[in-house]
């Protein structure tokens, strides 16, 4: 127990281990509103985690612990998150009860919802209508392979981390979101996160997320193709990647690139279109390393004729006065969307 809050950490440092970079963003609680100190990103060794899957735990944990060294971070208490086809997020209804009773049936509730046996499983829940007097209720079910936790915890503790808190990847970019845009928390919005290697798809509806897909698509392949097809060298084709640059030719061949991402989003939306709510995606808010991809903003806008933002952790967060270089905050900020989120949570 910690009364008025006596002993809760002063700061929260979000973890992101990306399959192409590390992200570290570190919040400050102590004052009324959360104070953002730090936003770091650093490169993994190449091919360390090759689709979601960590290829050399011992490699990734060692490259880790190195990085808080040499930024000197001292606090290595940190939170962290797991995503991907091992977790599954699914709102379900059941029988209206008190949260204490409805912890004694929710692996059974589970069984029916989640395709993974229930006995390797991490099992989590948020009633969504607390207030609602109806029989059902709306309940957010949140199921995690026990193994990709474990895993997690063992690479972390390798990594001389204390992971103090395990949260889900879709809800601390729901988290980074929400703080900076709260307009997107009403009827339908979507969040797309481009990345590496993976772009998670995230879809929500009056602040509830009711789907997350990931689409195989990132820069890693872009720069190979750049690299195959336009004869470029590894550094050319990043910069590109990163807006630098860019001629017509290239223009329209990312563009093309792109709508591989928009068929993506689509098909994982498909689904809306047989519901009420309408065939409207609402907005789309783009983060991740590939928004700096030259037109892929302009591409998925046009596609789903959806309105479009790169959405930007810290919009609307305070900044440690003299604590961020601002032009270089701003062009890694959409690579900061998950750390971000992640240190908003306060660790007890
Ligand atoms: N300032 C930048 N620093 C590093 N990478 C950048 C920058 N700007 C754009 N990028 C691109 O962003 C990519 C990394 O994006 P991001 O950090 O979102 O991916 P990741 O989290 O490592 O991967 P994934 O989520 O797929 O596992 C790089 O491969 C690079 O092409
Ligand atoms: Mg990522």
């Amino acid at each position: 127990m910690t009364p008025f809050g006596f002993g809760r950490k002063k700061r929260s440092v979000g973890l992101d281990i990306g399959s192409g970079f590390v992200k570290v963003a570190v919040v400050d609680h102590s004052g009324s509103a959360p104070l953002v100190e730090r936003l770091i990103v650093r490169p993994l060794g190449a091919d360390a985690i090759v689709e979601g899957e960590v290829m050399d735990p011992g490699l990734v944990a060692q490259t880790v612990d190195a990085i808080f060294d040499e930024e000197g971070l001292s606090q290595r208490d940190v939170v962290v998150s797991v995503g991907g086809r091992d977790v599954i997020i699914k709102p379900i209804q059941m029988d209206r009860m008190r949260k204490s009773d409805a912890k004694e049936v929710i692996r059974w509730e589970a069984e029916q919802h989640v395709p993974f046996d229930m006995d390797d499983v991490q099992l989590d829940f948020e009633v969504t209508d607390p207030e609602g007097e109806g029989l059902q209720m709306g309940v957010l079910l949140v199921a995690a392979k026990r193994e990709l936790v474990e895993n997690k915890v063992a690479l972390l503790e390798e990594a001389n981390l204390n992971p103090r808190i395990i949260d889900v990847d879709a809800f601390a970019l729901h988290n980074a979101l929400e703080i900076n845009y709260p307009e997107a928390m009403r009827g339908l919005s979507s969040l797309v996160s481009i990345g590496h290697e993976t772009t998670n798809v995230n879809i929500l509806e009056d602040g509830v997320p009711v789907l997350t897909r990931d689409l195989s698509f990132g820069t890693r392949r872009l720069s190979l193709d750049l690299q195959r097809e336009r004869g470029m060298l590894a550094d050319e084709a990043e910069n590109v990647l990163r807006g630098e640059g860019a001629d017509e030719r290239l223009r329209s061949f990312l563009y093309e690139r792109a709508q591989e991402v928009g068929r993506g989003i689509e098909r994982a939306t498909a689904f809306l279109e047989t519901q009420e709510v309408g065939a409207s995606l609402g907005r789309l808010y783009l983060c991740g390393g590939g928004v700096h991809v030259p037109g892929i903003a302009e591409a998925l806008a046009e596609r789903l004729e959806i309105e479009t933002t790169v959405a930007n952790p810290i919009e609307r967060l305070g900044v440690k006065p003299g604590a961020l270089d601002l032009d270089a905050a701003r062009a890694i900020a959409p690579l900061m969307m998950l750390s971000v989120g992640l240190a908003l949570r306060r660790i007890a």
